[in-house]
């Protein structure tokens, strides 16, 4: 099972886009069985496969609807408020994934309230334990056998939430602009992977699949300059493919979008074709490393 995690501390660059992007291709494209993790307060990942909803008692806060499997007359749910999160983790609940319009594809969606909480813990000890909790559930028999990719959405922050989704993962991918915001982003996160890498045994290293360039303008001058440079500083880790900036991706976005994912355009579609070579150079470069 691998385990990627999408991440840059700057908002807007692109996380949420590519997280559905592989999660989407590799369940519909590759027909792997794909859990998605929303990590996210904002809970934009979340959105896109279920219908979330507002939290009464947080301004703009979101929560997961109700799961299928509730039954508010059942002894045994009892206690539950028929609602899960991967938020949940934090809080010593149990997981249960939603299905999605995509047969293999499950999600673990957000909670904003708790995933803020979470995020927001000074006292060291509690610190030190929201940065195994996501490790811990990932190594879940259950969740080992039943599935194939676990993708994850990532906050624009380097908090515990963001820590604990590097210390869980097997590869990383930094999406980022072609901007100075977004790319000073990108050091900070090459910063964690070393850390983490130093941290970690040799047996079970993280993997930088590098870094993606987002939203891209082929025809202005800055784009190209910055991503240049970049790849002078460190060739190693710019991926070849690169995702243009497009209305296709924003209107994908949209609820109730026709069709729901990029992967249903025809084959013939340039982001179509743009991003299954982006994600072919992923797969890649995740070959690299057998975890
Ligand atoms: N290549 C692109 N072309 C056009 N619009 C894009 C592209 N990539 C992302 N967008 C749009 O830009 C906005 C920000 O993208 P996205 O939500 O993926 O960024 P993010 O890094 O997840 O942001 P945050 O840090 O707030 O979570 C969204 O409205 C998205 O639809
Ligand atoms: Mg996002």
């Amino acid at each position: 099972m691998r385990i990627i995690a999408i991440v840059n501390n700057k908002g807007g660059v692109g996380k949420t886009t590519t997280s559905r992007i592989l999660a989407e291709y590799f369940s519909i494209v590759k027909k792997e069985r794909v859990l998605a993790l929303d990590m996210d307060p904002q809970a934009n990942f979340s959105n896109r496969y279920l219908k979330m909803e507002i939290d009464p008692y947080q301004q703009e806060g979101r929560i997961p609807p109700l799961h299928p499997s509730y039954d508010s007359s059942a002894p045994e749910d009892k206690d539950w408020d028929g609602r899960s999160s991967i938020a949940g983790i934090f809080f010593g609940e149990m997981v249960f994934p939603y299905s999605t319009y995509i047969n293999t594809l499950e999600v673990a969606p957000s909670h904003s309230s708790k995933l803020l909480l979470a995020e927001a813990v000074t006292r060291d000890e509690v610190v030190q334990k929201v940065y195994d909790q996501l490790s811990k559930f990932l190594s879940l028999d259950d969740v080992r056998h039943s599935y194939d990719k676990i993708i994850i959405d990532t906050p624009p922050s380097k908090g515990p939430v963001t820590i604990s989704v590097v210390r869980a993962a097997t590869d990383l991918l930094i999406p980022s602009i072609m901007e100075p915001q977004p790319i000073e982003g990108i050091y900070g996160m090459i910063h964690l992977w070393k850390a983490e890498t130093l941290r970690r045994p040799d047996h079970h290293p993280l993997n930088l699949i590098g870094v993606l360039p987002n939203s891209f303008d082929r025809r202005g001058i800055i784009h190209k300059d910055h991503l240049d440079s970049l790849k002078r500083e460190m060739p190693d880790y710019v991926l070849e493919s690169k995702i243009g900036r497009r209305l296709i991706y924003a209107e994908a976005d949209a609820d109730g979008a026709v069709p729901p994912s990029i992967f249903m355009y025809p084959d013939k579609n340039p982001a179509k074709q743009e991003v299954l070579s982006a994600c072919m150079e992923i797969e890649e470069r995740m070959n690299v490393y057998v975890n």
